[in-house]
């Protein structure tokens, strides 16, 4: 590692400085980078480093605002360090810089848990644009973590629900995270918004949060143009018709709105539109299942204020544990009560590591269900885009979603007479029966 030189630490501490730690193996990158930052008065390179494992250790030491990453690297490649610095220091974002611009090369990048990226080569406005959205997207998140803490303190704990007091009743809202990318949130969320539908739930719709690389509509093979983003550009004569018209027609009479169309049309969903949306949503629904992105991105923490239920999925291997307990440890410091939260254990990795029993005396929460690893079945249901509860009706999965299910809709089922066959009432809101 290279501490930066004498001026730029001392620079460093300034209020309004951003600094800026370089992880890289040439030489030459880093140093042209350097030049290139040095120009701007609100930046300053804190050190650079070699390779990932001396980034770990920079970022812990220096714990800079913001890391620019490389991903091909000796000793520990970028991938693995910016995992690790979600778990070990997640108050230093990352920016990976890669020459792969695949899509699902950039989305296992993001999926180790970097804010952003950056393909190779790129300008220096697209590296300095860059730099200070993260920056500031990080402040806000400080911001509104301690608003959502101040809340709960207030409130002795987020009661969940958009403006519980205000609304009567309105649709509840199962929000799906996970601690790690690629755990199975997808899956959980079209099935079980499915098997909603299925168990005569009433209004069912799916919110893709997932704002970068959100895949819903890919799974259910929705043709469909209209996005969230569409909301969020007449965010301000935002109507319960316009918000229909928006949504997509899924399986069963399910409706859906899909994430935008490309990633940087993710970053313009904030917070405001989020709320504004589910309070609509919240008036023409009975319930709204959300897919999230990253545990940490604004829209997700909006929903966690919002959310009635919170399902946290993940497989049982270390890495994936390690990340869920520090969700879990978020959610409490948020004040989210325990029992909103309910843990699904997902066993489509192979190299578990964990039993039942040990997991749940080490994550300290209620495993509500566990789904079984079933490559055919899912396999099948991702090549036809039909959900695994329509298109392999006796699967063990299939039985655990619709459980699952039944136990956030027991009214509903309570009303059709246990058959979940009860047709839903007609809204305004269409939707197949
Ligand atoms: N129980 C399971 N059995 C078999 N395959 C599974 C199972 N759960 C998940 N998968 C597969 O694992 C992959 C990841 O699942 P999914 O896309 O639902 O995860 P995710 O958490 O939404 O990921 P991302 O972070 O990319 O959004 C998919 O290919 C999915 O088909
Ligand atoms: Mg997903």
């Amino acid at each position: 590692m290279t501490v930066g030189s004498e001026s730029s630490a001392a620079v460093a501490t300034g209020d309004e400085v951003i600094r800026v730690l370089i992880v890289d193996d040439i030489a030459s990158t880093r140093e042209n980078l350097q030049k290139l930052l040095a120009f701007e008065d609100d930046i300053a390179v804190v050190a650079t480093a070699g390779n990932g494992r001396e980034g770990i250790d920079a970022a812990r030491e220096l714990s800079p605002h913001v890391v620019l990453m490389d991903v091909n690297m000796p000793v520990m490649d970028g991938i693995e360090a910016t995992e690790t610095l979600a778990i070990e220091a997640p108050q230093c974002p990352v920016v990976i810089m890669s020459v792969q611009g695949e899509r699902d090369y950039l989305r296992r990048a993001m999926q180790s848990g970097a804010r952003a990226f950056l393909i190779k080569p790129f300008s220096g406005d697209e590296l300095l644009t860059s730099i200070r959205r993260v920056h500031q997207v990080e402040g806000r998140k400080g911001t509104y973590l301690r608003r959502l803490a101040a809340a709960g303190e207030d409130s002795v704990a987020l009661s969940g629900g958009i403006a519980v007091a205000a609304r009567g009743r309105g649709a509840e809202i199962h929000l799906v995270m996970a601690g790690k990318g690629g755990c199975g949130k997808s899956l959980l969320a079209t099935n079980l918004a499915t098997a909603l539908r299925l168990e005569g739930a009433g209004r069912v719709c799916l919110v893709d949060l997932d704002l970068q690389f959100g895949d819903v509509g890919v799974l259910l093979n929705l043709a469909h143009g209209r996005t969230i983003s569409d909301l969020v550009e007449s965010a301000q004569g935002l109507d319960a018709e316009f918000v229909d018209e928006v949504l997509a027609d899924g399986p069963e009479g399910l409706r859906v709105l899909l994430a935008p169309l490309s990633p940087e049309l993710g970053d313009l969903v904030r917070a405001e539109h989020v709320r504004a949306i589910f309070e609509i949503l919240s008036q023409e629904f009975d319930h709204i299942v959300v897919d999230s992105g990253g545990p940490f991105a604004e829209p997700t923490l909006e929903s966690i204020e919002l959310a009635d239920d919170i399902l946290v999925i993940g497989p049982l291997n270390i890495p994936a544990i390690k990340n869920t307990k520090l969700l879990l440890k978020t959610l409490e410091s948020l004040r989210v009560p325990s029992e909103r939260v309910l843990l699904v254990v997902n066993h489509h990795d192979a190299h578990a590591a964990y039993d039942r029993a040990t997991l749940a005396e080490n994550l300290r929460a209620e495993v509500a269900t566990e789904l079984p690893s079933d490559p055919k079945v899912v396999g099948a249901s991702v090549q036809r885009a039909v959900p695994v509860v329509v298109g392999s009706p006796d699967a063990e999965i299939t039985r655990r979603v619709r459980a699952l299910a039944r136990r956030l809709a027991p009214q509903a089922v309570a009303a059709a007479g246990g058959d979940g066959r009860r047709p839903a009432p007609s809204r305004r809101f269409g939707f197949r029966r």
